[in-house]
């Protein structure tokens, strides 16, 4: 029971590293404590893996070290992912903003990353508990004793066994827990990835509007996505609002421009020249739901009854009220939605504790942590597979 490298976690940055491994000779153990491999893979995108972003860069990234990511991104690309999946036929489409989706299934991308570890006989062991890691001395150059329901001598070790969301379907946290039994400083982790959440009464209105999505630019923490917002009866979800989430931290404000296509301060102050006998529902109603705009006219404005009158009768400063909230519409989160709806964790493994080049830890020489587990977390949109693959990879060469 000796191997080159033993790799811990087969999910993508395992399967990935595991055959990549395989692919320099390397004699390759991968290990994973569920009866299935890749099963965030098979779950991701609605079931059909949105599996690369083609406009990655390190912008897309968020870590304590913004520059941590730029080495392991640069050396395999989105177009290193798409060759191996072309070798296989597999055929995939752009959503949008650069999202490459499978055509058919996200098992695809399992059926290609399981042919290849194959090729390069990858041994694989499902149902595996590791129960515990340790150094050791040997002249043949094992320098780890991986205990399972055996002993297993590795020379390398590497550690990817991703974040903590979707426990069901096996994550843990053995990742940290490892990096802390060899003394690795772990970036305190949080869901991300999974909306917002509205407790105040304030918001009441605002959750009756539960499934109802509206296009906008959201801003948090200086960041900014144009993409929708959703509703639901617990806050704020949808893609602007999930990505928003990855930069949150508590009791800051998120900035919701509602109408980013239109000057709402001009549009309004011209209509009430023109046309006086126009009203604030009628002018909206063209661009939101009338739904939205009676909602958030009783929830924020406190000019519910200034919606419907003819502009002769409202102040100028009400309709620049309008303008200012509705373009920075100021909501204050109560959290994020939890674990259970987060798509990755962030924060992790210190990146000052890694070689950018390699993902091998500084102070213990053959162990080596890749994918989520690590703090280097992606946006919504393909980002967190582009970096399991790229790490890998990285961790691949050197181990
Ligand atoms: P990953 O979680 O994939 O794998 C970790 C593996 O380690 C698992 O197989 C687990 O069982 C195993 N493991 C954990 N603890 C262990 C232990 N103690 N012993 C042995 N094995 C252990 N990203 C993206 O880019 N595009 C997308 O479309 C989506 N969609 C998406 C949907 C949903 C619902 C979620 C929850 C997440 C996504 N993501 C995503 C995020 C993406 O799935 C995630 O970032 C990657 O799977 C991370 O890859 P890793 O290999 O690091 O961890």
């Amino acid at each position: 029971m000796s191997y080159d490298v033993v790799i811990i976690g087969a999910g993508a940055a395992g399967l990935m590293c595991a055959l990549q491994a395989g692919s320099r000779t390397k004699k390759v153990l991968l290990l994973d404590h569920m009866p299935k491999v890749g099963s965030k893979i098979l779950i991701s995108g609605g079931g059909r893996c949105n599996f690369t972003n083609i406009h990655t860069t390190p912008a897309n990234f968020v870590s304590e070290n913004e520059h941590f990511a730029k080495s392991a991104l640069s050396r395999f690309s989105p177009q290193d992912f798409i060759e191996i999946l072309k070798k296989y036929n597999v055929p995939f489409h752009e959503k949008k903003l650069g999202q490459l989706f499978c055509d058919t299934s996200a098992r695809e991308v399992v059926r290609v990353l399981l042919a290849e570890c194959e090729k390069y006989r990858v041994e694989i062991k499902l149902n595996e508990t590791v129960r515990g890691l340790k150094q050791v001395d040997s002249d043949e150059g094992y320098r780890f004793e991986v205990t399972t329901s055996s002993k297993i001598l590795a020379k390398s070790v590497v550690v990817a066994t991703g974040g903590l969301s979707l426990p069901k379907i096996g994550a843990s946290n053995f990742g940290y827990k490892i990096a802390e039994q060899f003394g690795l400083k772990v970036v305190p982790t949080r869901p991300a990835l999974d909306g917002f959440t509205l407790t105040d009464p304030a918001y009441q209105k605002i959750k009756d509007l539960s499934g109802a999505s509206l296009d906008c630019v959201l801003t948090c923490n200086g960041q900014s996505f144009r993409e929708n917002i959703l509703f639901t009866h617990k806050g704020i979800s949808g893609p602007a609002a999930l990505q928003g989430s990855l930069y949150w931290k508590e009791k800051t404000r998120v900035f919701i421009n509602l109408l980013p296509d239109i000057q709402l301060k001009e549009l309004l102050l011209e209509a009430k020249k023109k046309n006086p006998q126009t009203n604030l529902l009628k002018i909206l109603s063209q661009y939101l739901p009338q739904r939205f705009i009676e909602a958030f006219s009783s929830s924020f404005l406190n000019y519910s009854e200034q919606i419907s009158l003819p502009f002769a009768q409202v102040s100028e400063k009400i309709l620049l009220d309008w303008s200012t909230t509705l373009h920075a519409w100021s909501v204050l989160p109560s959290g994020t939605v939890g674990y259970a709806k987060a798509e990755v964790t962030r924060g992790g493994v210190c990146t000052s504790e890694l070689s950018s080049k390699n993902m091998e830890s500084r102070k213990i020489p053959g162990l080596y942590f890749i994918g989520e587990v690590v703090d280097v977390t992606g946006w919504l949109g393909g980002f967190n597979f582009q970096w399991a693959w790229a790490s890998a990879w990285a961790a691949a060469q050197s181990v």
